[in-house]
């Protein structure tokens, strides 16, 4: 896994390629409330449910480590997901296992992305819903407070999306085309944070385009990029970079990069805040 960390806004990147930070065991992305950190809970007979340093996520910790997030639907796998019930006092409570190799942002966060700002009480648009797999975690993490807007245009997977967003009252399916936000302005509000995965060539006007309409300047961005959906005759380290440049050029301020193996190949993210106004 590779970093890069742009200190200056919008000025010349100071990307940094470096030994990953971080992993699936422990680093940045790793657990934390090790030596007077928070106690976990029992899930299980063998798991202990530990917070993430981010809000919203757990480590369940077991025979292998794994990130989890609190089911909004208890009961239910959506991708057939491992589900770990724990009994607190009274109430049953289930933490489901968030698989980095099936989502971009898992992968990130067990890389050690900085912040995601997906966090409890936040509203989220999400372009490139698909079935709605890391949909259906941001769900968890936003909780009841929050809202998922998740924008897909294939009906097939959005058929799934649907019938996932049934129990998951925070999610908003919308089965249209992201290259089209004022089809949907009347179901999105502002939003706090935008991510996009639809690995398309345009995705960088994709995802402008969108924040125009729904991020207020200051609000945050993240995008998944696919070198080879972008530009396959040129290595994909100069794609992530031409991204970024393409990404300033359009009011975003991008804060970090980080490739996703061992997760993805030839894939990164790019986080940062969205500031067409300065
Ligand atoms: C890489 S997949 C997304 C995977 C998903 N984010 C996940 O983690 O489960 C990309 C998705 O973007 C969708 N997509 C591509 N272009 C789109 C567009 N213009 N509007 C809406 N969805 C689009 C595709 O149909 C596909 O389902």
């Amino acid at each position: 896994m590779v970093r890069g960390d742009f200190g200056g806004g919008r000025g010349a990147p100071r990307g940094r390629g470096g030994p990953p930070r971080g992993g699936p065991r422990g680093g940045r992305g790793g657990p934390r409330g090790g030596r007077g950190g928070p106690r976990g809970m029992k899930g299980g007979s063998k798991v202990l449910i530990e917070p993430h340093r981010f809000p919203g996520i757990f480590i369940a910790r077991g025979n292998e480590d794994s990130l989890v997030t609190k089911s909004f639907a208890p009961g239910e796998s959506v991708y057939q997901e491992k589900r770990i019930p724990v009994q607190v006092g009274e109430d049953k409570i289930e933490y489901r296992v968030w698989n980095p190799y099936r989502s971009k942002i898992a992968a990130a966060i067990l890389g050690g992305i900085d912040q995601i700002w997906i966090q409890p009480g936040a509203k989220v648009l999400y372009l490139g819903a698909a079935s709605g797999t890391t949909v259906s975690h941001v769900s968890d993490i936003v909780g009841p407070e929050g809202a998922v807007y998740a924008v897909e245009f294939s009906h097939r997977s959005g058929r799934d999306l649907v019938n996932m967003a049934k129990r998951r009252t925070n999610v908003i399916p919308i089965v249209d085309d992201a290259r089209h936000p004022m089809r949907y302005r009347m179901l999105v509000p502002m939003v706090d944070v935008i991510f996009a995965d639809v690995a398309q060539r345009d995705q960088a006007r994709i995802l402008a385009h969108n924040a125009q309409h729904f991020v207020k300047n200051g609000g945050h961005f993240v995008i998944s990029i696919k070198a080879n959906c972008i530009d396959s005759t040129v290595e994909p380290s100069v794609v992530f970079e031409r991204e970024i440049e393409t990404l300033k050029e359009m009011g975003f301020a991008p804060k970090e990069m980080l490739t996703l193996e061992p997760y993805e190949v030839d894939h990164a993210v790019v986080a940062g805040e969205y500031k067409p106004f300065e």
